[in-house]
């Protein structure tokens, strides 16, 4: 019990650490809740801050949902080992550094689901890009993975998973709102280099 407890709040807590933000901060004096989408997640790093920058928050971002999960099964626990990560994609959105507000959980998230379980995430990213590459919107293809992810969970029959995945994907959804109302209205803005 000890070591779930501590894995959750080691989990949670390097959710919560936003390096988007801090590298905005420290390295270009930008704050990337003020510039583009507000959002302090990847998509917006790569707008603001352009592709060095994007690269090393995916990087960062996906290891903040990895590492509790890789700390999990190196660990032997009982309990399931996705959870510190879901602990981290909750710790990435409501973060106890930013007023417990964040990100929208979607890096966090697919490092967990990439240490949990490779062929899952390379099922999801396959998914992710094609949607991309038809819509050009990086939040509908995040929307449509995160469905996936819980659609997957499912099919791969992994009860405990099936919970964990819906509330990544209702978290996303729910965090994507401001992103759906601009797709239908016209003014989501697309990636142009696909
Ligand atoms: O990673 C979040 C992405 O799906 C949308 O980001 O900045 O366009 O709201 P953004």
């Amino acid at each position: 019990m000890e070591i779930l407890i501590s894995l959750l709040v080691f989990g949670y807590l390097i959710g919560a650490v936003p390096f988007s933000l801090l590298i905005g901060k420290w390295f270009y004096k930008i704050d990337l809740r003020e510039h583009g989408s507000g959002n302090i997640g990847t998509t917006n790093t790569f707008r603001i801050l352009g592709k060095k920058a994007g690269i090393i928050v995916l990087i960062m971002d996906m290891m903040k949902g990895a590492i509790p999960v890789w700390t999990a099964m190196l660990i032997n626990t009982d309990f399931h080992v996705f959870l510190p990560g879901l602990a981290a994609a909750l710790g990435h959105v409501y973060s106890i550094f930013l007023k417990f507000k964040g990100g929208k959980a979607v890096a966090t998230s697919a490092g967990a689901v990439l240490a949990y379980n490779p062929l899952m995430f390379a099922i999801l990213l396959s998914v992710f890009l094609l949607t991309l590459k038809t819509s050009k919107y990086v939040s509908l293809s995040s929307i449509v993975s995160a469905v996936l992810f819980f659609i997957l969970s499912l099919v791969f029959w992994d009860p405990l998973l099936i919970g964990f995945s819906f509330i990544i994907a209702v978290v996303i959804v729910v965090r994507h709102i401001s992103n759906i109302r601009r797709i239908m209205d016209g003014t989501e803005s697309k990636i142009t280099f696909m």
